[in-house]
């Protein structure tokens, strides 16, 4: 698919335009009232992901990369010769790049990803720096059922790579459905995963003290008042994220400051004073419920990386066909 070195073409699986619209009043309609986290990510959201990923509470990002600066061999190692990689949401590509260094003649690696801007450019970057890889950059939503380009050379494996903890995001139901279907289609996965510890260090990290989470919680209402005809007042809403230890989950929630009205067009919602619309789930896993979970949908266990403080966790897993 690729000609001169950091020339890349993308495939165009991506679904038709979520109606955002639909979803902010079927969500806010609903008791308790929610709001999807798949609009978190415009431009705007993305940019302020970035900053979450660098902020000092939010140990995922580092902990998670310093895993691969430690063991990508051990992880390439495991993953064996001559394998494709298939990378889930795997962005700019820094953790991919890192595990693609380290194996042993890959014969492909297929982004896939929604954003068609962030493929290019990653793609580019990649067939550049990697001319004997073959990119098979994929835009498309890898949460639906999906029927991936074949490499040019026969590999022998596929491997999906899940990182970033965003399986966190799934409810348990769509983690299992998810992982199932991913079972049938790959001879193994690897996967990054948050694991579960003192709700502390938790907190902090979705509360960090110098508000960019806050910020991008509060994005979710600029962008509907930028892109739909909503009149959210935003010094009017307020973060919070709260760990729900029976759940196992952190839930991210904005809090009504004051008894109030928001128009989604003609559709009027009524807020009391400290309302709260849930915004999102992300939970933690501890290694064994994990573990179960990925073997009730049809993987088996391999190997985990974890580091000392057992703060985030690399699971490998087999296929079981
Ligand atoms: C993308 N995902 C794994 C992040 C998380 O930690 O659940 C999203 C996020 N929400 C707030 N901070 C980061």
């Amino acid at each position: 698919m690729s000609g001169q070195p950091g020339e890349v073409n993308v495939l165009d699986l991506a679904p038709a335009a979520d109606d955002f619209r639909a979803d902010v009043i079927a969500g806010l309609s609903r008791s308790p009232r929610t709001l999807p986290c798949k609009y978190f990510y415009d431009e705007r959201g993305s940019e302020l992901f970035g900053k979450i990923c660098d902020l000092p509470e939010y140990y995922i990002t580092r902990t998670e990369l310093a895993l691969l600066r430690r063991y990508a061999s051990e992880m390439s190692e495991a993953i064996g010769p001559r394998a494709e990689l298939i990378g889930f949401g795997t962005g700019a590509g820094t953790k991919t790049r890192l595990l693609i260094e380290q194996m042993r003649e890959p014969v492909a690696y297929l982004p896939v990803d929604i954003s068609r801007e962030q493929l290019l450019q990653s793609s580019a970057a990649f067939s550049r720096d990697f001319p004997a890889l073959e990119i098979l950059p994929v835009c498309a939503d890898y949460l639906q059922p999906l029927v991936l380009p074949r490499p040019m050379r026969q590999p022998d494996s596929a491997v999906v790579y899940f990182p970033g903890s965003t399986i966190g995001n799934f409810e348990p139901n769509a983690a299992r459905d998810f992982l199932k279907r991913t079972s049938n289609v790959c001879d193994a996965l690897l996967i990054g995963v948050d694991l579960k510890k003192n709700s502390q260090i938790i907190e902090a990290a979705y509360n960090d003290s110098a508000g960019v989470t806050a910020a991008f919680n509060l994005n979710l209402l600029a962008r509907a008042n930028r892109e739909l005809d909503t009149d959210f007042d935003l010094r009017r809403w307020r973060h919070r994220a709260v760990y729900n230890p029976n759940a196992g989950r952190i839930e991210m929630y904005l809090f009504s400051n004051a008894a109030q009205s928001v128009h989604v067009g003609e559709t009027v919602f009524d807020f009391a004073a400290d309302e709260k619309i849930t915004t999102e789930y992300s939970y933690k896993h501890a290694p064994d419920d994990f573990v179960a979970l990925a073997e009730s949908a049809g993987f088996q266990f391999r190997q985990l990386w974890t580091d000392e403080q057992q703060l985030f966790g690399v699971f490998f897993f087999s296929a079981s066909k």
